[in-house]
């Protein structure tokens, strides 16, 4: 199965820019560059920060630039959306039995499964995973029984050392951790977004994870700064070919890059 990874998009209304950026212009990159050369994915997974202020217009704007994809979409919430504003926009997304935005997707033909998690919470820049969303959640991987599961939310469950998001992480992400580690299927990989910078790792017992940088704006990797500098960087995106012996996750940076030299393809051995 292949997934594209596309995180923090950050759109605003038309006509504004946010950080000297066009977040808008920047995602029609990634939009572009998959439809050119992964036309063939499976789905595309949108890991929340979905607009910058969660408003009408820009999750209308969103909408449109999503309209002709050739392969389906999965939105999630991040700090910066507004439930609300984003269910009135997008109505047939799923979501639990408690309104929140969130879903365990089957793969036919296979036993695998995609889980799709909602850490939002109104007023916050951190993210919370309350009880009653975790309540779903050991619902939902009970159900699963035995199937693998690949995790997919807005907030990392795990600690890092950017120091600018000491203070607005995932509040319950030790007790989410405790729920997945659990899960008898067991965890493949999660995949997050948050904080604009390349990430990847792996957890005590195995269970691997990787962050998007997103196609919007994105931090210096100054770790200790609470304060680090927006910077350009390019508009990227990430291909993860999640396969039965293998999860693997290849990020697309290039898009716009300038041209080095030309190759040619190498007679081996
Ligand atoms: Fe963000």
């Amino acid at each position: 199965m292949k997934i594209l990874h596309v995180t923090d998009t950050h759109i605003v209304p038309e006509g504004e820019t946010l950080h000297a950026l066009d977040p808008a212009e920047r995602l029609e990159a990634v939009l572009s560059h998959a439809r050119g050369h992964h036309a063939d994915a499976d789905l595309m997974v949108l890991t929340g920060d979905l607009t910058d202020r969660g408003d009408a217009a820009s999750y209308a704007r969103l909408k449109r630039m999503l309209g002709d994809l050739p392969f389906p979409v999965r939105l999630l919430l991040g700090n910066h959306d507004n439930r609300e504003s984003f269910c009135a926009a997008f109505p047939d997304e799923p979501r639990d039995d408690g309104g929140f935005v969130q879903s365990l997707m089957e793969i036919p033909g296979t036993d695998d499964r995609l889980l799709f998690l909602d850490t939002n919470q109104t007023g916050l820049n951190g993210g919370r995973f309350c009880e009653t969303r975790r309540d779903w959640l050991r619902r939902t991987l009970a159900a699963a029984a035995d199937s693998p599961v690949t995790v997919f939310l807005h907030h990392p469950p795990v600690d890092h050392v950017m120091a600018h998001f000491d203070n607005i992480g995932l509040t319950d992400r030790q007790a989410l951790m405790e729920i997945l580690r659990a899960h008898p299927g067991g965890i493949r990989h999660i995949f997050f977004g948050h904080i604009h910078i390349p990430l990847t790792g792996t957890l005590a017992g195995g269970i691997g994870y990787t962050a998007g940088r997103g196609p919007a704006h994105q931090f210096r990797q100054d770790f200790g700064n609470p304060a680090p500098d927006w910077i350009v960087g390019r508009p990227n995106y990430a291909v993860i070919l999640l396969e039965p012996e293998s999860v693997s996750c290849y990020g697309v940076d290039t898009i716009e890059a300038e041209l080095a030299a030309t190759t040619t393809p190498c007679a081996g051995p």
